[in-house]
């Protein structure tokens, strides 16, 4: 076969260059022939349009056209002319064909119109196809829109441990990491596993959230972010939850909760604007096959200010609606930690538009968060979204050293696990907030995809670790 240099097929769409020879690499996508004339939609995922081969079945060995079948990979060299039909701008009219690499009839892709619970059975080879090709563009583009936000803001990328002895979140979600042999544990009098001749020479887990570190580099760079796996072993088999995410973790010195609201709000607007300025194809497909609200709802996001309220208000409008006979499945009074179901409520039926909640009382929300003078509230922040619930999840941070050992004593979290962060509040405190988005929340709006498993290549949810 003739040596060509290879063509993307996004590029070679783009071209006018008719008349040259090209080479494009790919996967047979679909394959129809008649007696004269066999055509191949060939995909090479650098998007979701393919580029249609033609071949004049006369010209090429019988035996390798029978090769040419859905899932096959081919090279071909041909020469780029301009297309007749409808669709696409050109095509290629193949001299040569190579099969690099080919595929049987078991191949799981060959039936179109496969249900989402299936396509994550085949979660290795589902980027092969429309939908999990355009996701996974799209999720490309949204990581890189935002390192690109914060560095242009002057933020710096803090790499916070994956591996803790820490659990931030106090909420008790976390996966131990040891290499002890659990078939023989040793134990102490109160049979507490004794963890001095472990890896860490104590208890270790996988990280819920960097905040804590992050608050660390935020002290003395002034801004930070971070962007990086995160892990919670919470029984919760939703289509909101995963047990490894992805979040994105800005902390930034002398922001009060206000400061800290403007900038999750000018975050996410710039993500999704992002979005539709790069990756409109990928979203045209989404929202033509997936969700044919998407680009509306995307659009209606960047130009609408986001509510902001107090929980103690979130919560009387609940009230009068249940009074108003509106049914919730789970109880709605003070105190309590909203359902989605509320959530969405007061997004979707009551403002129509996001809405940042803040002021939630304090048993509800972690050890650091910024104690009001009321006593029962603290200054956190939610921002709630149209289908999706809670995005983001912050607030402005315990500045006080009394306040907040006063805290951590309260609740009878170990100090042996706090006193570096203790540090901060000790030497040089200051005021200071941030907020972590979760990334593959952000993906489940800017894509319309109904399920948090389908936004990451390798879901890991309750009994499923598979790939
Ligand atoms: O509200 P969360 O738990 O807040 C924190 O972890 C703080 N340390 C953040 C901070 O202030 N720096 O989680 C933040 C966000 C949520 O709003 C949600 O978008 C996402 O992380 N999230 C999850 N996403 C997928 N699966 C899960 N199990 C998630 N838990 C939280
Ligand atoms: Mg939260």
């Amino acid at each position: 076969m003739k040596a060509i240099r290879r063509t993307r097929i996004s590029d070679l769409l783009k071209s006018t260059a008719y008349g040259t020879e090209v080479n494009v690499r790919g996967w047979v996508r679909t394959r129809r022939s008649s007696k004269q004339v066999a055509f191949v939609a060939l995909n090479d995922g650098s998007t979701i349009s393919n580029v249609q081969i033609v071949i004049d079945v006369e010209k090429f060995d019988e035996d390798m056209l029978k090769l040419l079948t859905t899932g096959a990979c081919l090279s071909v060299n041909g020469m780029l002319v301009e297309s007749i039909g409808g669709g696409q701008s050109v095509e290629i009219q193949a001299t040569e064909i190579e099969v690099l690499g080919e595929c049987d009839n078991t191949y799981p892709l060959q039936k179109k119109g496969q249900t989402m619970e299936y396509m994550r059975t085949v979660a290795h080879l589902r980027p092969r196809t429309n939908t999990f090709g355009a996701v996974f563009r799209i999720r490309h583009n949204m990581a890189y829109a935002i390192h690109k936000f914060f560095h242009d803001k002057g933020f710096y990328y803090f790499h916070t441990p994956i591996i803790t002895a820490s659990d931030c979140e106090g909420a008790g979600q976390m996966f131990q990491v040891t290499t002890m042999n659990l078939y023989d544990l040793k134990k102490d009098e109160e049979g507490c596993i004794k963890y001095d001749s472990d890896f860490f020479g104590k208890q270790a887990s996988l990280t819920v959230s960097g905040q804590l570190e992050g608050e660390l580099a935020a002290t003395a760079l002034g801004a930070i972010y971070t962007f990086g796996p995160t892990f919670r072993a919470e029984n919760s088999n939703t289509p909101r939850h995963l047990a490894e995410f992805w979040m994105i973790e800005p902390e930034v010195a002398f922001n009060d909760i206000t400061d800290n609201m403007d900038l999750a709000e000018e975050f996410i607007k710039y993500c999704v604007q992002w979005a539709l300025d790069h990756c409109m194809e990928d979203i045209t497909f989404l929202n033509n096959m997936i969700d044919k609200g998407l680009i509306e709802r995307l659009r209606s996001i960047v130009d609408t200010e986001f509510v902001r309220l107090a929980y103690t208000d979130g919560i009387k409008i609940l009230e009068e609606a249940v009074a108003a006979g509106h049914k919730f499945e789970f109880p709605v009074y003070w105190g309590v930690d909203l359902a989605s179901e509320h959530e969405r409520y007061l997004v979707e039926h009551h403002f129509k538009r996001p809405v940042i909640l803040t002021d939630y009382p304090k048993e509800i929300k972690a050890f650091y968060m910024k104690q009001n003078e009321d006593g029962k509230t603290v200054r956190a922040m939610d921002v709630l979204f149209p289908k999706i619930g809670e995005i983001i999840g912050g607030s402005e941070r315990e500045a006080d050293y009394g306040k907040l050992l006063a805290r951590i004593e309260e609740l009878g979290i170990p100090m042996k696990d706090m006193w570096w962060y203790l540090d901060t509040r000790r030497y040089g405190s200051c005021p200071h907030s941030g907020f972590g988005l979760g990334f593959e929340r952000l993906l489940l709006f800017v894509t319309g995809m109904a399920n948090i498993r389908d936004v990451i290549p390798f879901p890991r949810t309750p009994n499923n670790a598979e790939f």
